[in-house]
């Protein structure tokens, strides 16, 4: 399937056959390929994603959010009405969930309001999954606690790829499983609770770079070693080897008890400032999903100095949300009519069983 725009041609990619997209760790090197190059042909044809196109007029998104969000939600709507698609803005403050309505209960009244895709976030691991099951439109995890955050995974690599990735990321006939051979990249913080991490570490590792975890004994399990990561906890033991650092909140919000003893100490062991900018490698890159914490994690010269993309990661997360849209829309519609298309197998219970540890 291939969709002319402008004078460049969009190609649904035959790899592509999920419905839902619910985490990475179940995705191939090559099906992550698919989206990343799917999310940067968009991005150039919305002209950086600030322009219109019309590839998904006539559906609707509707964004369910039981969590506080500014850049996944915000951008996964302004992904969809990029691609001329309506949105529906759920958030359960102010919502009928106080009078007692369940998490599926409430979807399904969403759902039954005529939507193509429900985007989800909730603090309960597994929520997305259960949509997926209990829904007959694609589900698209926007972070269920601490498990994984698919569309924050793809737009840091993204991000990466662009910034330091090989020249010819784009093309097609790379082996997927090496194209970040010989990066580096660091995970540092709050890794316990992070489902940046998670989503980061199984598409990195996937896609061939050296991922190291990095933080204090109590939010990085020596699990990670067994399976294979390489795990550090002192940021000062790793920094000089790194091509990317993505600095990590700690989430206190998903703790019981604080796992150091306090934040300037944290600070001095982990929080990537000027004194370690300059043992960096000079072309090191500073990512954070956000929302940053200056002075915790990150100092204030280094967030907003030359090396950090911290915003760019923002504009991609559009691009990303805009592929997951257009791709998840694609298997969707083979799906109910049979066509003959690159997505024409997909199953509605292809990837509906939960696959997290
Ligand atoms: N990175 C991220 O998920 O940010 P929000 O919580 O603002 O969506």
């Amino acid at each position: 399937m291939a969709t002319k725009i402008d004078s460049q041609t969009l190609t649904f990619p035959a790899i592509w056959r999920h419905r839902h997209l619910l985490d990475l760790e179940r995705h191939s090197a090559a099906e992550l390929m698919a989206i990343l190059r799917t999310a940067q042909t968009l991005k150039e044809l919305t002209n950086g994603c600030r322009e219109k196109l019309s590839l998904l007029s006539g559906k609707t998104c509707a964004n369910l959010f039981f969590e506080n969000s500014t850049r996944t939600r915000n951008s996964f709507s302004l992904a969809a009405k990029r691609l001329g698609a309506d949105t529906v803005e759920f958030s359960s403050a102010g919502s009928s969930v106080a009078k007692g309505e369940t998490f599926v209960d409430t979807a399904k009244t969403i759902e039954a309001m005529g939507v193509d895709w429900v985007v989800t976030r909730h603090f309960t691991p597994g929520t997305p999954h259960l949509l997926a099951r209990e829904l007959g439109v694609s589900v698209l995890n926007a972070g269920d606690g601490p498990h994984e955050h698919p569309t924050q995974g793809l737009l840091d690599i993204l991000t990466i790829l662009q910034s330091r990735g090989r020249e010819d990321w784009e093309d097609e006939s790379l082996d997927p499983e090496q194209i970040l051979a010989g990066k580096t990249v660091a995970l540092v913080g709050d890794i316990a609770h992070s489902r940046t991490a998670r989503s980061n570490l199984w598409g990195l590792r996937k896609l061939g770079a050296h991922v190291i975890i990095c933080g204090p004994p109590t939010l990085v399990s020596p699990r990670w070693e067994e399976l294979g990561f390489e795990v550090a906890h002192r940021l000062d033991d790793i920094v000089e080897r790194c091509d990317v650092l993505n600095l990590l909140r700690i989430q206190f919000e998903r703790q019981y008890t604080r796992p150091f003893p306090s934040v300037r100490e944290y600070a001095a062991l982990y929080a990537m400032n000027g004194d370690r900018m300059r043992r960096a490698k000079p072309e090191i890159l500073i990512m954070a999903p956000g929302p940053i914490n200056r002075g915790v994690e990150i100092t204030p010269e280094v967030a907003d100095g030359p090396h950090s993309v911290i915003l760019e990661q923002v504009t991609n997360g559009i691009a990303v949300r805009m592929a997951s849209l257009w791709l998840l829309a694609g298997a969707s519609d083979a799906a109910i009519s049979g066509a003959e298309s690159p997505a024409a197998s997909v199953g509605p219970d292809a990837e509906e069983k939960p696959n997290w540890v």
